[in-house]
C-alpha cells in the first residue's frame, strides 16, 4: 500500500488533480457576476442567437427584469421552444420570436425593416449569435460563412438599427466577442473576408479569431462616432462556456473540447453574466468602446486598439455588406 502511494504515477496523478483543482477554484473565484438589480420595465431588447446557450440565458435574465425581449433567431422552431422556456422561467410573456439569418444580408435587411416598422423603441441590442465551424463555404452574398455569421451580418444589423437606438437613447449595443481574438497577431486587410485562407489550412483556423477581432475593432471605431447621441457600444468575452458552440466542428475537436470544457468551463448562465452586466448596470451607463471580461473592463490587444486599423476595417465592412448611404446612421 505504502509503496503504491509513494509510486511515481500515483504522485503525478495527485499533482495533476491538485493543479486542476487549484485552477478550477481560481476560475470560480474570478468569475464575474452581474450584481445590478435594475428593472427593465418598458425597455425593449433584441438578442441574436437567443435560442440556446449564452443568448438564451441572457434573455431569461433580461425578461425577469421586465423587458420586452425579441429573440432574433434563424431556427424558428428552436426559437419558439426557447421562448416557452424563457416565458416560464421569467414569468414575463413579452417575449417575441423574429426570424433572422445573419448569413444572409437579405434576411438582415428584412429583419431590420420589420423591427423599424413594428417597434417604437430599442434600448438594448445584444449581438450574441456566433459559430465556430471548419467547413469552408461562402454565403449567397459571396462572403465567407463564419465571417458573415459572426461579423458582417451583425455589422449590417447594427447600422440599420442605429437610428432606432439613437431615438431611444440612452441605449446600449453589446457585442459578444471572445478573448481568443488576442491570438490574432496580424490582420490582413486584403483578406478581411478570409476567403483567401481557404487554400491555406494554417490560415483557415484563424477565421473565428479573425471574426472576433474585427468585432472589437468595429466597436472601437463606432463608439466615439455615436457617443454624443447617448448610445454606448462595448464588446464582451463570456469566458469559456459549455454550450453548443462546437457543434459544427470535427468529432476529434469536439472530444478534445468537451474534455477541456468539462474541467474549465462556465455554465451558460455564468457565461451570460458579462453580457447582462454591460446591458443593465447603472455605473457603466456612459462607458463606451471598451472590452469587458468577467464583468470588468480589460485592456484590448495592441492590434485591437489601433484607430487607423479600426477605421479601415469599418470601411471594408461597409463595402462588403454594400451599405447604402441612407443606411448610414452614425
Ligand atoms: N462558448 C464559449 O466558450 C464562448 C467563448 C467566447 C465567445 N463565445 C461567443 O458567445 C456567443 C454565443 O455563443 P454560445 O456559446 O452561446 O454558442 P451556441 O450555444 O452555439 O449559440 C450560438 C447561437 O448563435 C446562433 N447562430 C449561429 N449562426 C447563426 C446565423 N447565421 N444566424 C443567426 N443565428 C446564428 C445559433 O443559432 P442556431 O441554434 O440556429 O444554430 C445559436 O442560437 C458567440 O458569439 C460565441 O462566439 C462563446
Ligand atoms: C419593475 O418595476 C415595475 C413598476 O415600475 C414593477 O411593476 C415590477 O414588478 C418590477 N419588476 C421587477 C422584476 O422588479
Ligand atoms: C459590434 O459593434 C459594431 C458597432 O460598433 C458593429 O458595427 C459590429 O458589426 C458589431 N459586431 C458584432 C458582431 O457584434
Ligand atoms: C483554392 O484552390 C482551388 C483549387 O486548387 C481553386 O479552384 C480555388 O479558386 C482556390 N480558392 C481561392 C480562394 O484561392
Ligand atoms: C499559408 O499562410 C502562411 C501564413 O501567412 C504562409 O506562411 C504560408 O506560406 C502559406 N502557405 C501557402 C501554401 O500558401
Amino acid at each position: 500500500m505504502l509503496t503504491f502511494v509513494l509510486s511515481l504515477p500515483f504522485l503525478i496523478g495527485l499533482l495533476v488533480v491538485a493543479t486542476l483543482g487549484v485552477v478550477k477554484a481560481y476560475l470560480l473565484m474570478m468569475r464575474g457576476v452581474c450584481r445590478s438589480t435594475n428593472n427593465l420595465t418598458d425597455k425593449t431588447v433584441i438578442i441574436t442567437g437567443a435560442n440556446t446557450g449564452i443568448g438564451k440565458e441572457t434573455a431569461i435574465d433580461l425578461a425577469k427584469r421586465g423587458a420586452r425581449v425579441i429573440l432574433a433567431c434563424r431556427d424558428t422552431k428552436k426559437a419558439l421552444a426557447a421562448k416557452d422556456d424563457i416565458v416560464r422561467e421569467s414569468g414575463n410573456d413579452h417575449v417575441i420570436v423574429r426570424h433572422l439569418d445573419l448569413a444572409s444580408l437579405w434576411s438582415v435587411r428584412q429583419f431590420a425593416s420589420e423591427i423599424l416598422k413594428n417597434e417604437p423603441r430599442l434600448d438594448i441590442l445584444i449581438n450574441n449569435a456566433g459559430c465556430v465551424t471548419m467547413e469552408k463555404k461562402l454565403t449567397p452574398d459571396g462572403l465567407e460563412y463564419q465571417m458573415q455569421a459572426n461579423h458582417f451580418g451583425h455589422f449590417l444589423l447594427t447600422n440599420l438599427l442605429l437610428e432606432l437606438l439613437k431615438k431611444s437613447a440612452l441605449s446600449r449595443i453589446i457585442n459578444v466577442s471572445s478573448c481568443l481574438y488576442t491570438w490574432k497577431r496580424t490582420l490582413d486587410l486584403n483578406n478581411l473576408n478570409s476567403e483567401l485562407s481557404y487554400n491555406n489550412s494554417s490560415l483557415y483556423h484563424g477565421v473565428y479569431y479573425n471574426s472576433k477581432l474585427v468585432q472589437v475593432l468595429c466597436t472601437r471605431h463606432l463608439a466615439p462616432l455615436i457617443s454624443q447621441s447617448g448610445v454606448t457600444v462595448n464588446s464582451v468575452c463570456p469566458g469559456l462556456v459549455n454550450t453548443e458552440i462546437f457543434r459544427s466542428t470535427s468529432s476529434w475537436f469536439q472530444m478534445a473540447a468537451s474534455f477541456v470544457l468539462f474541467i474549465f468551463s462556465k455554465t451558460a448562465k455564468e457565461g451570460a453574466q458579462t453580457s447582462i452586466h454591460v446591458a443593465v448596470a447603472s455605473e457603466i451607463s456612459d462607458v463606451t468602446g471598451q472590452f469587458f471580461c468577467d464583468c470588468r473592463i480589460i485592456k484590448t490587444s495592441k492590434l485591437a486598439d489601433n484607430p487607423n486599423l479600426a477605421k479601415k476595417v469599418w470601411e471594408i465592412s461597409e463595402t462588403c455588406v454594400d451599405l447604402k448611404p441612407e443606411e448610414r446612421n452614425y
